[in-house]
């Protein structure tokens, strides 16, 4: 029945399909900008509602905005476009009370902060069909969400029909093992479309110029990214002649001195263009090593023949010719924030992941920016106790620290605030090989990031909106998503949680290594600041030991003390490198010079999915003045992270 009464107002109002997603709550995600609850419902009996009840105005106001006026006797909507309209009439089926065949007396008045509010999907690494893409499609539409960002192509597998190099299809798309981990870390091969256990896929473009339909209906944009210069060691396999040795299974950056290169880059990019006529082309530009660049006598002769002195110059140069080209076509480049290393293009459009302060650079660069740090918009981390949660990437980004992104940081004026054009939440699917898993993952943080793209600023409320978020997530599960079970969260790691006392506290540290400066987790005092770290290593608490001899140092307690325990927890996560230590030994000294092995630890360091948390140390009775702690890494390297010395 009230699937019917929605069906009424629609073809009334709104002349749009109504989505499977969620069921109308009362409690509205993303937060209005103005809401105000009268007393009384609108009520509504038997299965329609009389047309004349339901009146609707386009306004030419602002775009994507509406006002809402429900009384007990109509529905009175004005939108500024027909986005608006869309709007509108989300948020009244969130308003519905399905139960009491009623919606609230309310007034509402409504637009969106960001105009870019997006979601990323990496269909690289794993593939995912297309029915889960429009389901998660009707979850951004009921959220307000406008931009599908597709990570179509990457090492993994290359995911969109081209016509003029049938390879990326029939081979690139295609690799040895189902598991993204297992073809990683094994051999890391491509095989034949239809060879035997061959994982992979991709689509067709009439399934993309489908999916393209289905989202424009509910006012989504897909953008397609299309990976370059690096990050294409599939196309390079099946296309070596575009790379700087020709070699297959060797690169993946593409050979910027060879014209090819550019013929075949424009040559995808007009198909791309054909099937998505989104004003925004997503070029990738992350993380390339430029290192075979430095070899290349292409792309030497083409640094000379440019004058340029630098490979970062190189990229530049690249991401500015295809610039150019897309432009020619009227369309927009958004490159990731790398594309600024050499110089950007002003019109580029430079999508932040590394960090805020990337985002800070672009904006007063004058280029228009989307943030998307991967500290707060990640969704391949852990959202809660990683021994509670199928294996991730790593990290930890909670419901509320989502919630808690500010993505116009302080400081900017108002000419680079201006330039902040949204934000968006992306899920990278490394260690992701399901729906089932992807929805975990995406829900309900994705609740926080569209509250943080659509409200304002001032209006967020974490309780508020986890209240919100409980009632959503049961909608939302009864739709049949698979979302998080955000009512029986943990919270970070207990050990987090407090501060401790111990002997150490304050004390001085003398580093024999060097911690690394990207994880000085505030410095010479980290580990005796009384602190332990969270569920992630990146959380500002853990310090990280990479050079040769890992962890090597020497608390001096001030005086000579009698101690009973030195203790250090580690923390191992193989996807990003992290491991445990293979040996730990703890000596003391009185004098600073002689030291006494106290204790000496060795273990077997094994890969495993499992994030592991343990405590190295030793108890006993000693008197001392120095506590050397030392611990070396395995057969894998990588880094080693503690978080504190508690000596007792
Ligand atoms: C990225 O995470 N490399 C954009």
């Amino acid at each position: 029945m009230i699937r019917k009464f929605l069906m009424v107002l629609s073809s009334v109002v709104l002349l749009v399909p109504v989505g499977a997603v969620c069921r109308p709550v009362s409690d509205i995600i993303p937060r209005p900008a103005e809401l105000q609850y009268g007393s009384g419902y609108f009520r509504f009996k038997g299965d329609s509602v009389p047309s004349d009840r339901v009146r609707c105005t386009l306004t030419g106001a602002g775009p994507e905005s509406y006002t809402l006026k429900v009384s007990r006797d109509s529905i009175l909507i004005t939108a500024g476009d027909s986005a608006g309209l869309f709007y509108a009439r989300q948020t009244l089926r969130q308003l519905v009370e399905p139960d009491r065949h009623r919606i609230p007396c309310v007034s509402i008045s409504d637009s969106p902060r960001f105009a870019w509010r997006g979601y990323m999907q990496d269909v690289s690494r794993h593939f995912f069909d297309l029915e889960f893409l429009k389901k998660q499609i009707d979850a951004m539409a009921a959220l307000k969400l406008n931009r599908l960002h597709l990570h179509l192509t990457d090492a993994a597998g290359w995911r969109v029909e081209i016509d003029r190099y049938p390879l990326l299809t029939s081979f690139a798309a295609w690799r040895e093992g189902d598991l993204w981990k297992d073809w990683w870390f094994g051999d890391r091969r491509y095989l034949d479309e239809g060879t035997p256990g061959a994982y992979g896929g991709y689509y067709t473009k009439e399934q993309l110029r489908e999916l393209v339909r289905y989202a424009a209906e509910r006012y989504i944009t897909v953008v397609p990214e299309i990976e370059m210069p690096s990050h294409s060691e599939e196309v390079l396999t099946a296309y070596p002649e575009l790379s700087c040795t020709g070699e297959p299974y060797k690169h993946s950056d593409f050979c910027i001195g060879n014209e090819k290169t550019f013929e075949f880059l424009e040559n995808v990019l007009t198909e791309i263009m054909d099937i998505f006529p989104s004003q925004y082309i997503h070029v990738g530009g992350d993380e390339a090593s430029k290192k075979a660049w430095t070899e290349c006598p292409l792309c030497q002769a083409r640094m000379e023949a440019l004058g340029l002195t630098h490979v970062d110059e190189l990229q530049s140069y690249m991401i500015r010719r295809i610039g150019t080209f897309l432009e020619l076509h009227g369309r927009t480049l958004v490159g990731w924030d790398e594309i600024m290393q050499g110089g950007a293009d002003s019109a580029a459009v430079v999508m932040v992941w590394r960090g805020v302060d990337q985002g800070v650079r672009a904006a007063e660069g004058g280029n228009k920016t989307i943030m998307s740090p991967g500290a707060f918009c990640y969704f391949d981390t852990y959202q809660d106790d990683p021994s509670t949660l199928p294996p991730a990437m790593g990290g930890y980004t909670p419901l509320s620290k989502v919630y808690s992104f500010e993505p116009v940081p302080d400081g900017l004026d108002s000419a680079a605030a201006s330039n902040i054009i949204g934000v968006q939440a992306n899920l990278w699917c490394e260690y992701i090989p399901t729906e089932e898993h992807a929805e975990l993952m995406i829900y309900p943080r994705l609740f926080a990031l569209a509250e943080v793209a659509w409200s304002p600023e001032d209006s967020r409320d974490y309780d508020d909106f986890h209240r919100r978020a409980l009632r959503l997530c049961g909608r939302m599960s009864v739709d049949g998503y698979n979302v998080f079970n955000l009512a029986d969260e943990c919270g970070d790691r207990p050990a987090s949680r407090r501060s401790v006392k111990h002997k150490a506290l304050g004390c001085k540290v003398v580093y024999n290594a060097p911690y690394y400066p990207g994880y000085a987790a505030g410095g010479d005092m980290a580990l005796v600041d009384g602190l332990h770290g969270g569920w992630t290593y990146g959380d500002g608490r853990w310090q990280g030991f990479i050079s040769r001899n890992r962890l090597d140092a020497v608390v001096d307690l001030g005086r000579v003390r009698g101690i009973s325990s030195v203790e250090m927890d580690f923390m191992q996560v193989c996807g990003p490198e992290v491991f445990l230590p293979a040996e730990v030994v703890i000596s003391v000294s009185c004098d600073g010079e002689e030291f006494t092995e106290l204790w000496r630890m060795s273990r077997e360091i094994v890969r495993d999915d499992r994030v592991t948390f343990v405590t190295d140390g030793w108890k006993g009775r000693a008197r001392t003045r120095y506590v050397r702690v030392q611990a070396r890494s395995g057969q894998y390297g990588g880094f080693i992270f503690t978080d504190e010395i508690v000596v007792r």
